[in-house]
């Protein structure tokens, strides 16, 4: 790897400001190429069980700081990213995959985490309750939680920690972050520059480790975790809710969606193909926010797809490194085998692919970007989560109609409306039963703002000042006479 800062690629786990070895290894690959790009340490459940007292040991006297101390800390971390911007983008579009470009984007996008809870934890404020009883004072104010366990995704393998980590710390809890082991050297690097910029032994850890479910259990039913958050599947999520439930922890799930991307009849077509290309292709599909379902009126349909398939046919696809590509590869081998069986499968229903719709010679994780048309509600393109560069498109007729199929899915993440009439738009953004609405937008993803679904899509939100309060115990204190 061509690092200038060649000390920022680690390969151990981070516990009480140490880098620790540990007896297993775990082969990092380039998904583009197949290249080995480092052995990191396995870390094991006993790994993760001394990163939460090392945390837990930590927390009082990170806590004890004052706002504004914390805050030096974390501007000073903040710098240091954006310090070695070239080198993290190109740490993990090795690691993930993503073009260069889009790795830069998501090292200023996970730095801006930093930045903003940095400033925002100045304002910690708490309440003087008008009282009940003229002998008493009431009032509320707000502490950090506690010891803070974040189990992150390989998609985002930089901004899912800072998104979880920042308020965290900035909240003054501590924090022991268990990594993809996919994408671990992004994780990594981050903690050591954590580390440059004066965070404290134990303040954050990390743990990377192939036994997902023994680091997960501890890192949900430890006695000393006080708060757990995830991004990841349903699936797993449902777990990891369910193990959170014995201690009775606080937890916030950032899950799986299935987003449909609504375009009227009266929307701007360059503007809706626009959003349409960049919600589902960003990171190749691989994004929960990406869209999973595209309803079209029949009156715009045909143009439209023409539209799609013209834009889809010029992007470049190849390694994330090479100048101009715009998609790079999946995650691994199963990811595009899972997407290549999805194709087939709608295309043997019925659907017609347009574009795409076969593995590409490029590598074996690559598979072209691809639409498809005369897709239904029921088929399970349309059910589940692609998670791939797949643009299944249907047609619509009628307004109420497109909401209920719109909402017919147990998953509440994001979706999106694409129309020039601001009446229509403010109706289909309030009846859309989901957390974040995009209305003539495809990519909306900000610090200053709250992401997080509902329904079976999570629980909580990141990202704003929603996003810092998951982090406070309010607490009522009441002064009698
Ligand atoms: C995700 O896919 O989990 C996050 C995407 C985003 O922050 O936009």
């Amino acid at each position: 790897m061509q690092l200038t800062d060649k000390q920022l690629l680690k390969t151990q786990n981070y516990i009480n400001g140490e880098w620790r070895d540990a007896a297993g290894r775990i082969d990092v690959r380039d998904p583009a190429s197949g290249e080995l790009l480092a052995e990191i340490a396995d870390g094991t459940a006993a790994d993760a069980q001394e990163a939460v007292v090392a945390a837990a040991a930590a927390f009082p006297t990170w806590k004890s700081k004052t706002a504004s101390e914390r805050a030096a800390v974390l501007k000073r971390w903040h710098q240091l990213i954006l310090d070695n911007i070239d080198d993290l983008a190109l740490i993990l579009t090795l690691e993930q995959g993503k073009p260069l470009a889009e790795a830069r984007g998501e090292i200023l996008y996970g730095a801006s985490y930093i930045e903003w809870y940095a400033e925002e934890c100045r304002r910690a404020y708490g309440q003087t309750i008008p009282t009940h009883n003229p002998a008493m004072r009431l009032q509320t104010i707000r502490q950090p939680v506690g010891v803070v366990a974040c189990i992150t995704p390989w998609n985002f393998p930089n901004a899912m920690i800072t998104r979880k980590a920042a308020p965290a710390l900035a909240a003054g809890c501590t924090v022991v972050i268990k990594p993809a082991s996919e994408t671990p050297l992004s994780a990594m690097a981050l903690c050591e520059l954590a580390t440059r910029a004066g965070l404290p032994a134990g303040t954050i850890n990390m743990v990377v480790g192939s036994d997902a479910p023994a680091l997960g259990q501890v890192l949900t039913q430890h006695p000393q975790v006080a708060k757990f958050t995830f991004t990841g599947s349903t699936a797993v999520g449902k777990i990891l809710m369910a193990q959170c439930a014995s201690g009775v922890k606080k937890m916030s799930m950032e899950l799986g969606g299935n987003a449909p991307f609504i375009v009227f009849d009266d929307a701007d077509l360059d503007t809706a193909v626009s959003a349409c290309v960049a919600t589902k292709f960003r990171n190749a599909g691989q994004t929960c926010v990406s869209t999973n379902r595209i309803y079209v009126h029949e009156s715009v349909h045909d143009a439209f797809v023409e539209k799609l398939h013209a834009a889809v046919a010029e992007m470049k696809v190849g390694h994330g490194c090479d100048e101009g590509v715009t998609v790079g590869p999946l995650i691994h081998r199963r990811a595009a085998e899972r997407v290549a069986q999805l194709v087939s499968e709608t295309a043997g229903a019925g659907a017609k692919v347009e574009f795409g719709g076969d593995f590409l010679p490029e590598g074996e994780n690559y598979f072209a970007p691809t639409v498809i048309t005369g897709v239904s509600d029921e088929m399970r393109i349309a059910r589940e989560e692609i998670f791939g560069p797949l643009a299944p498109v249907q047609k619509f007729t009628d307004e109420d109609d497109v909401i209920r199929r719109a909402n017919d899915t147990p998953y509440g993440l994001a979706a999106y409306v694409m129309s020039e009439n601001i009446r229509r738009a403010n109706r289909v953004v309030e009846a859309l039963e989901y957390g974040m609405v995009a209305c003539n937008a495809g990519v909306f993803s900000t610090t200053v703002a709250p992401f997080g679904g509902s329904k079976e899509s999570g629980i909580g939100r990141e990202g704003g000042v929603e996003g810092m309060a998951e982090f406070y115990e309010t607490k009522y204190c009441c002064f009698g006479a």
